[in-house]
């Protein structure tokens, strides 16, 4: 059977199952990329760390496996670090990773090593440097970073994540703890992440606490969630009341994402699994099963409502752009079908509508075929983004998957901005300049690769379009 939805452009691995990144860092010239893996089959199982590096994180090459797990158990997810210092021991500029053993749901903390650019690691022979503390089941997914004069571990332990510090990345103490009944509460909190960013122009920043919600996201199942606020190099403080909910996604399929450590340019660029609990280990597979979203360089933002993460596919990505087609001030009316020359399964769309009340919704279907699509739709009246795909293709795999998700999306000067891309299996909507984004799997037909431009109930005006066929990314197996 052909691969009918391998991606084009986004990351999967070269066989058998995938879920979390893992152990995001840039290091020599080249962006790493771990993942949580099963080789031996196309469902979880005893995790491995899968591995590939990219120079651009666009095209990438696959890599032997990184680490196996043995009698101490499991490799679940962590990250990494450049200990620029040699604070370890292990070398100047030795890359570590910090990994959770799962053994019989006990879960302690670990380190790995390695001095050739990735290429072999070595397990440190005296782990666990956090040993699993008795009776808690989860205690996970370290994200480690140097702040100031130390290291810092964020940890995800049941209903909240915990703080610990380090001068050597091998003893850590605790010191502090953020959660229990802060933001979303209905799942097992996992795959925290922490980071500064700037916000505007006065030198002023806050810090983001990003958290996997293990049910309960926003279009049920798995879900992301972030903080935003404060840290002072021990624990962090929410600027937001405890039941403020803020998700860094609105679709069903981002979850577990990374950011990483020691970018280049300074960037903050992050990826997530495009999946869900709920059903991954259903969704149609052809020998592999998972993929990742494409990469997005994070900021903040000032808003009516408060500080918000904004999201925005990385500028290399426009690399793959192909051919092309620029239309400006058209009107559609109901109908007329302004895309009909244009088909495609991998596809960018740049656009923004001026909106105004003599249309009652309009947007895109994408992946069209007989009776199949995936609707992208604004609706005016209730000022929500829509990803409906009820009618994608392949959705009787599980009761969950049909559906459609939706965000609260406002007019920013009577305009909305939409920014797509289309693959194969997946959809993924960045709104208004990346505020909200809507990411969702799809499993249409191959030859389901129309697109259409709709208004329902009037006319709308699209101010500018763009839209551009997408060349695949390499992707090449290295033994
Ligand atoms: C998140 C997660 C992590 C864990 C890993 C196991 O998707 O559940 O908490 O480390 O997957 O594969």
């Amino acid at each position: 059977m052909k691969d009918i939805f391998r991606p084009s452009f986004h990351f999967t691995p070269p066989a058998n199952w995938m879920n979390d990144p893992n152990g995001l860092v840039f290091f020599d010239g080249e962006y790493h990329l771990f993942y949580q893996y099963h080789p031996h089959s196309t469902v979880w199982g005893p995790m491995h760390w899968g591995h590939a590096v990219s120079t651009d994180l666009v095209h990438w090459q696959h890599l032997p496996i990184a680490l196996y797990p043995d009698e101490q158990g499991m490799i679940f997810s962590g990250s990494a670090v450049v200990d620029v210092n040699n604070t370890a021991g292990f070398g100047k500029n030795a890359l570590v990773v910090i990994f959770t053993y799962n053994k019989d749901y006990k879960e302690s903390q670990n380190l790995a090593c390695s001095t050739d650019r990735g290429r072999t690691w070595t397990k440190y022979a005296g782990n666990p440097v956090i040993p699993h503390p008795a009776h808690v089941r989860d205690f996970r997914d370290p994200k480690v970073f140097w702040h100031e004069d130390h290291w810092v571990m964020a940890l995800a332990a049941g209903d909240s994540i915990l703080f610990f510090t380090s001068p050597d990345l091998k003893h850590w103490e605790q010191s502090g703890s953020f959660g229990s009944g802060f933001g979303s509460t209905t799942g097992v909190w996992e795959m925290p992440d922490l980071f500064k960013l700037p916000l505007g122009k006065d030198g002023e920043s806050r810090w983001v606490l990003i958290v996997g919600v293990g049910n309960g996201g926003p279009a049920g199942g798995s879900g992301t969630q972030y903080f935003i606020g404060y840290f002072n190099g021990k624990k962090f403080i929410s600027e937001n009341h405890r039941d403020t909910i803020l998700w860094t996604d609105h679709g069903s399929d981002y979850y577990a994402p990374q950011s990483w450590s020691n970018e280049p340019d300074g960037r903050r660029i992050m990826l997530g699994w495009m999946s869900n609990w709920q059903y991954a280990r259903e969704v149609p597979s052809d020998g592999w099963r998972g993929m990742f979203s494409v990469p997005s360089e994070l900021s903040l933002k000032q808003t009516e409502h408060g500080i918000r993460l904004i999201q925005q596919p990385i500028r290399e990505l426009q690399s793959l752009r192909a051919e092309h087609r620029h239309w400006q001030a058209e009107t559609i009316q109901p109908e007329v079908n302004l895309l009909k020359a244009f088909q495609g399964q991998a596809l960018e769309i740049v656009t923004e509508f001026q909106v105004s009340k003599d249309v009652k919704s309009f947007g895109f279907r994408v992946r069209v075929g007989v009776d199949e699509h995936t609707a992208i739709r604004y609706s005016v009246e209730d000022e929500t983004l829509n990803l409906d795909r009820t009618r994608s293709g392949e959705v009787t795999f599980h009761d969950a998957f049909a559906g459609v998700h939706s965000a609260k999306l406002t007019p920013v000067n009577h305009v909305i901005r939409l920014h797509i891309f289309v693959d194969s299996s997946s959809v993924e909507v960045f709104a208004n300049g990346g505020l909200v984004v809507l990411t969702d799997c799809i499993f249409p037909s191959p030859q389901s690769n129309g697109l259409e431009l709709f208004a329902e109930g009037g006319q709308v005006i699209v101010n500018s379009l763009d839209v551009y066929r997408l060349n695949s990314a390499k992707f090449q197996v290295v033994t």
